[in-house]
């Protein structure tokens, strides 16, 4: 359904809810979904471990996403404004609000480290294509990649690409480019999915996946780990979600936009892990998360069966739009605030943002390197700054101001319910999250 835009983000608005939907689906699928969530269902529980990730999934959406939605739609404009909005009523607002720039950093720490991985996936790509990586052990191949400034040339193009789809024209470009690598993603992975299942052996990965180990449910561990995948998976940051709600038309239901955004999330999760696990348990590899699982064991795989390089080829391309367009919402983040906080140009934005990704991460190419600056930045700021989000939304800004902005563009009344669940519950588990995640070296 194409609407006329209701002015809002000075950069311009998504043209309709498939866009939007789309674009915050493309922030969403990540890594995250791709080499952590397999792992995790089969680890702590298989089809048990639904339960607890279903439950906080759909809660983090209905209330943390659609928090973070309507914030920047009702402040018109991303990050730094928003929590300025929140808390320009209260005593010391001015200074608080300020903290806006640690979600703002946390987006630019886990743009520089998601730049860097993305260049090694499209080195593996390359790799596949002209079957390097097949022509010694993929652990080899990966180390050359991932050494000291081990991928300049492809670590540059990847933020090339990223700041030129950003530069196609502001919102219009994040919605073009999303709507065709999203659904390209997707038809790819259920490919992938398909020729997989005719591998021997494919069943146990199935049965890792799915026999529920119901003992797991009694396992603290479980619901930790459940809670913080649902997070991070959802790209509740108190960044890049305010920044696409910034660009929403008044018109939108953000309830309905937030629950279907948590849905394809929730379908790339499960369809990656029907790429990888039956495939992983083929041939009789011990199941891993992480760049181990992605860069070592899947060339490892590839070479291995018939045709392997073709079904190389769909697989890290796939991963790259999954990473391209979540990179591309947080470079947005940093781009909109600076644009506006500074009074810059876009295009000056979108290079200095680029240039100081670059800048950074070139020195934190090597694995260990990089290992340290993302766990970092998803340990400590990502979770504080969706915490702070959480706090400046439903108690700094005021009672009852983030349900009107819902409620515009919805048919039904936000219920009295939906603040409960969201103050009492929602914002005190953003901060377990935070601690959890500290005592347990990150759970996201
Ligand atoms: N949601 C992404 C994933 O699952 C990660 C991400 C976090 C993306 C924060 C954007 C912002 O991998």
């Amino acid at each position: 359904m194409s609407k006329q835009t209701q002015g809002n983000n000075r950069n311009g608005n998504f043209s309709s809810s498939i866009g939007f939907v789309l674009a915050c689906v493309g922030s969403a699928v990540g890594l995250g979904n791709i080499w952590l969530f397999p792992y995790r269902l089969g680890q702590y529980g298989g089809a048990a471990f639904l339960i607890p990730y279903i439950l906080f999934v759909l809660l983090f959406g209905y209330v943390g996403l659609s928090g973070e939605f309507a914030i920047g739609r009702k402040a018109k404009t991303g990050t730094l404004g928003s929590f300025e909005l929140c808390w320009k009523d209260r005593k010391f607002g001015k200074y608080v609000g300020k903290l806006g720039w640690i979600p703002l950093m946390g987006s630019l720490g886990i743009a520089t480290g998601y730049a860097i991985i993305l260049g090694w996936v499209l080195r593996s790509l390359l790799g596949t294509m002209n079957g390097d990586i097949f022509n010694m052990a993929s652990s080899e191949y990966f180390a050359m990649a991932a050494g000291d400034f081990g991928s300049v040339p492809y670590h540059i193009l990847i933020i090339f690409i990223a700041a030129m789809f950003l530069l196609i024209g502001a919102v219009s470009g994040i919605e073009k480019v999303n709507k065709v690598l999203m659904p390209v993603f997707f038809i790819l992975f259920a490919i992938i999915a398909i020729r997989v299942s005719f591998l021997p052996g494919a069943i146990e990965g199935y049965k890792f996946l799915f026999v529920p180990k119901w003992e797991c449910l009694l396992d603290i561990e479980t619901w930790i780990m459940a809670m913080g995948q649902a997070f991070f998976t959802l790209s509740i940051t108190g960044s890049g979600m305010i920044v696409y709600g910034s660009y929403l038309d008044k018109r939108e239901d953000i309830l309905k936009a937030s629950i279907k955004t948590t849905i394809f999330d929730t379908m790339a999760a499960m369809l990656s892990a029907l790429v990888i696990m039956p495939a992983v348990f083929a041939f009789g590899i011990e199941p891993t998360a992480g760049p181990s699982l992605m860069f070592i064991t899947i060339p490892e795989i590839l070479g291995k069966i018939p045709f392997g390089n073709l079904i190389g080829i769909l697989f890290f391309t796939s991963v790259l739009f999954a990473g391209i367009t979540s990179l591309m919402n947080m470079f947005e983040a940093v781009i909109e605030s600076t644009q506006f906080k500074f009074n810059i140009n876009r295009k000056v934005a979108v290079v200095a943002c680029a240039v100081i990704c670059f800048g950074i991460g070139v020195f934190f190419e090597n694995e260990i390197n990089v290992g340290r600056l993302m766990d970092f930045v998803s340990i400590i700021i990502v979770p504080f700054g969706a915490l702070f989000g959480a706090i400046s939304i439903y108690y700094a800004l005021g009672k009852g101001k983030i349900e009107e902005e819902l409620s515009q563009g919805s048919n039904s009344t936000i219920s009295s319910i939906f603040s409960i669940v969201a103050r009492d519950i929602y914002v005190p588990l953003t901060v377990i999250i935070f601690i959890l995640g500290i005592i347990y070296n990150g759970i996201g």
